[in-house]
């Protein structure tokens, strides 16, 4: 079986409280238990955290045992060295996914310092972001 993980950054907690034109209004923790009935054979597991440390301390944790990482780095993507050093320095390869189409917002949500060590980068296509970047790893 599979173990895929979804790593959440910073505000993606407030999903479906947030800025809901952009983000829509499903909260992640629904999203997910409907993602796990699709994905029975895969071993999905889901972490959110506000903090840069965080979200390296879980890299480091299961980024040389997982198969694959499923990482929205939030506003980090567009300004955290660290998050992108901490996929470089694993084995588990990460596909940076996005809610939102980055590249149609602001100037500085189209600079990524994560992209150049993923795999790939999803963006732009709703929650379903994530499950494309589940459907890569199988
Ligand atoms: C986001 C896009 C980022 O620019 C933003 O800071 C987020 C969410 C997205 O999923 O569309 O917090 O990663």
């Amino acid at each position: 079986m599979k173990k895929i993980m979804i790593i959440n950054g910073p505000n993606l907690n407030l999903l479906g409280i947030r800025e809901k034109n952009i983000y829509g209004s499903q909260d992640f923790e629904s999203f997910f238990e409907a993602l796990k009935q699709q994905y029975p054979a895969v071993e999905l597991s889901y972490f959110q955290s506000n903090h840069e440390g965080g979200i390296i301390d879980t890299l480091h944790e299961i980024g040389f045992s997982y198969d694959g990482v499923v990482l929205n780095a939030g506003a980090y993507t567009h300004t955290s060295v660290a998050i992108g050093d901490a996929i470089a320095g694993i084995t588990t390869p990460v596909v940076e996914v996005h809610i939102s189409n980055v590249h149609k917002r602001e100037a500085f949500r189209h600079h990524s310092y994560l992209a150049q060590n993923c795999v790939g980068v999803i963006c732009g296509f709703g929650l379903n972001s994530y499950k494309l970047g589940i459907e890569s790893f199988l």
